[in-house]
């Protein structure tokens, strides 16, 4: 049997997974809306896991016996400045979120839930990923920058020749 506890954290993850796939979704919708389309299909791919994510711990509770609580949601944030900020908001996102998972795994290994314990280590592995994923977009996006940064080098250079 999960400790109450541990079912109101549980329940607490799965509006947390609830709400990445809501805030990915808004980043998928402002991507396409603004021509960003390799954005927008990795925002579309995100959304889809999260609500995987929120399902899976959905299910862990309905086996272990318990009823999962939908709660409602926040507004996402709907405008961004540039897709840096996109993917910055999405490693924030996704830091909280580990964080998350950290705790529950800290109090299902105080309680020593073998049950929860091996559910979750799932999840570990996953945020590693997921977080590896967006540390690598982030720096896609800023070798990027410095290709223009080259391009302009290149155009300054073209300035003096002949001079
Ligand atoms: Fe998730
Ligand atoms: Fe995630």
């Amino acid at each position: 049997m999960v400790s109450k506890k541990i079912v109101k954290l549980l329940n607490e993850q799965i509006a947390l997974e609830a709400d990445s796939s809501n805030v990915y979704l808004a980043m998928a919708a402002w991507a396409e809306a603004n021509g960003w389309k390799g954005t927008s299909a990795f925002m579309h791919a995100q959304t889809e896991e999260e609500r995987g994510h929120m399902k899976k711990f959905m299910h862990f509770l309905l086996e272990v016996g318990e009823q999962p609580v939908v709660a409602g949601m926040k507004d996402p944030q709907n405008t961004f400045k540039d897709i840096k900020e996109v993917f910055k908001l999405a490693l924030a996102h996704e830091r909280k979120v580990t964080a998350s998972i950290n705790d529950i795994m800290t109090e299902a290994r105080k309680s020593n839930d073998y049950a929860v314990t091996a559910f979750l280590q799932w999840f570990i592995s996953e945020q590693v990923e997921e977080e590896a994923a967006v540390v690598q977009v982030l720096d896609i996006i800023e070798k990027a920058g410095q290709v223009s940064i080259y391009l302009a080098d290149k155009e300054i250079g073209a300035m003096r020749q002949g001079k």
